[in-house]
């Protein structure tokens, strides 16, 4: 596996790869890798003749409120992850390497970044899109993988792909759970034990939302209020938001006629998770 923090130098090794023939995947990602990043990963692998992984936590994509400077950033044990699983290339550039001055040049994909956390993270999907196009132009894969854990974030760069013609496949993978349902990710390392047991209430809420629109329920107003107190029982949980949004462009819905989503997104102590379930009245049997 070749670790590289260079630009110039990642498209150098990269390059015959891509005149053989070989295809090329990108997995990006903000290091602290779990399971949910692994899973990415092995699809990558599975489906891909080269694989590259990117480790940078964006700076452009934080708010100044937020978590940037203690984000955890483990690279020594997130190499060897990646090492474990025949990674072909991991690319971890410093800010300087990606922001060498002022960036004044943003990507921004307008009404999905609206909503859920566009709304509450106001600039984030910027950062991600800015950040993400650079990761395009420096690999150049042909295809991407993207959690549908972070579903809003998956619906606005497949959106940016398709209105900026970018030639890659952007592939989503499903979202990985802990055995008792929370849903993988870096920040899940802040959580107390005990704030990790209340963290469980989003899964939970997600699971009583399926089981009401499994029943028949297409009033997004009725099953947030249904699921609201599954959430609000826990002393520490606040809720940032619970919306039912259409499928394409990230827009609250009132009633589930076509594909949509669950997002939540609520603040344990001072951790925010984020989850989702996919709502789809086109389903067989739903
Ligand atoms: P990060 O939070 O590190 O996530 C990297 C990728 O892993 C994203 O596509 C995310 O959706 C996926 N992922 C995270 N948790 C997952 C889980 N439990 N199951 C499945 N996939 C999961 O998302 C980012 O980084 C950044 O915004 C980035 C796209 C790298 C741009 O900076």
């Amino acid at each position: 596996m070749i670790i590289s923090t260079n630009i110039q130098q990642t498209r150098e090794i990269i390059s015959p790869y891509r005149s053989s023939g070989k295809t090329i995947g990108l997995v990006p990602t903000m290091g602290a890798l779990h399971e949910g990043h692994l899973s990415l990963i092995r699809w990558c692998r599975r489906e891909c003749d080269y694989t590259v992984v990117s480790i940078f936590v964006n700076p452009t994509q934080f708010a100044p409120s937020e978590d940037f400077a203690s984000y955890p950033r483990p690279i020594e044990a997130d190499y060897s992850a990646c090492r474990q699983l025949n990674v072909d290339l991991v690319f971890a550039p410093t800010a300087k390497e990606m922001y060498p001055g002022e960036n004044i040049t943003w990507i921004e994909v307008e009404k999905l970044s609206e909503h859920l956390c566009g709304a509450s993270r106001p600039g984030h999907f910027r950062g991600v899109c800015t950040i993400v196009a650079k990761l395009f132009h420096i690999i150049q894969p042909d295809i991407a993988y993207f959690g549908q854990k972070d579903a809003q974030q998956l619906a606005v760069i497949s959106r940016m792909v398709a209105d900026l013609n970018f030639p890659v496949q952007i592939r989503p993978c499903p979202t990985v759970r802990e055995p008792d349902g929370l849903a993988m990710s870096s920040r899940n390392r802040y959580l107390t034990p005990k704030q990790r047991q209340q963290g469980l209430c989003l899964g939970q809420a997600l699971q009583q939302a399926s089981r009401l629109f499994a029943a028949g329920q297409r009033d997004s107003h009725v099953i947030i209020e249904q699921i609201r107190p599954i959430i609000e029982n826990h002393p520490e949980a606040q809720i940032d938001y619970i919306s039912i949004v259409d499928n394409e462009l990230c827009q609250p819905i009132t009633v589930i006629d076509r594909p949509a989503l669950l997002a939540l997104a609520v603040r344990i102590g001072q951790t925010r998770l984020i989850d989702n379930i996919v709502l789809d009245p086109t389903e067989q049997n739903s």
